[in-house]
């Protein structure tokens, strides 16, 4: 079973993907992660995450680079963003994303264009999201117990501007396709989020 799981920045889709598939005993893709180490290989490498050329030779980056802490920070979450929108970078991502859903037995991944672009095809799609106000006060939560100085505004400022980039480009843009499972999550727990996933997909689930 391919379960695809898309969905804006901080609406919890991560948090849901990786429970579908240690309840599902599947493996998990954080597509985003990928993304992130090229937009991180362009900073290394002093490049323009504007530039196409810069962004697609970072998608070479060395596999060692998924494991950097920094990858997980808002700034490379921004370069992430920027990169991204470059059809070559998408192109040059797509087929290592592709071959992950293919595994026998399945996969969950998370990202923007899972259910429209990776694997229409899946069996599964998850629109996971949360108003900006619930995204940015979660941010803050967590930016504030790792002691990082930011405020409720610059956040929220930070997660309409990537909404925008995310939803307005014109390759594969953030959007719930029509055959997607809509998710908000904005009143719910974690917890309340996973319990909702999980009866999307026994709803859904081929019987055996
Ligand atoms: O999910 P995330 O915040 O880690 O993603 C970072 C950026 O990567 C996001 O702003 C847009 C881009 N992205 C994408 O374009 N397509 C994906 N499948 C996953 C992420």
């Amino acid at each position: 079973m391919i379960i695809a799981v898309d969905g804006p920045t901080a609406s919890g889709k991560g948090t849901i993907a990786k429970a579908l598939a240690a309840h599902y005993g599947l493996p998990h893709l954080d597509t985003g992660l990928l993304y992130r180490a090229v937009g991180r290989q362009v900073q290394l490498a002093g490049g323009d995450p504007d530039h196409a050329d810069d962004a697609l030779a970072a998608t070479d980056f060395a596999e060692t680079l998924l494991a950097d802490p920094e990858l997980r920070s808002e700034a490379t979450g921004g370069l992430a963003s920027r990169v991204s929108v470059h059809p070559a970078v998408r192109a040059a991502l797509l087929e290592r994303q592709r071959a992950f859903a293919g595994q026998p037995g399945g996969a969950v991944l998370d990202g923007r264009d899972i259910g429209s672009v990776i694997v229409p095809e899946a069996q599964v799609k998850l629109f996971v999201t949360a108003s900006v106000e619930a995204r940015a006060e979660r941010r803050f939560r967590e930016m504030q117990s790792a002691g990082r100085a930011v405020t409720l505004e610059e956040i929220a400022a930070d997660i309409t501007r990537r909404d925008a980039r995310d939803a307005g480009r014109d390759a594969a843009p953030l959007i719930a396709v029509a055959d997607a499972h809509v998710l908000d999550t904005s009143t719910m727990s974690p917890q309340e989020a996973i319990s909702a996933a999980i009866a999307v997909v026994e709803d859904c689930r081929p019987q055996a």
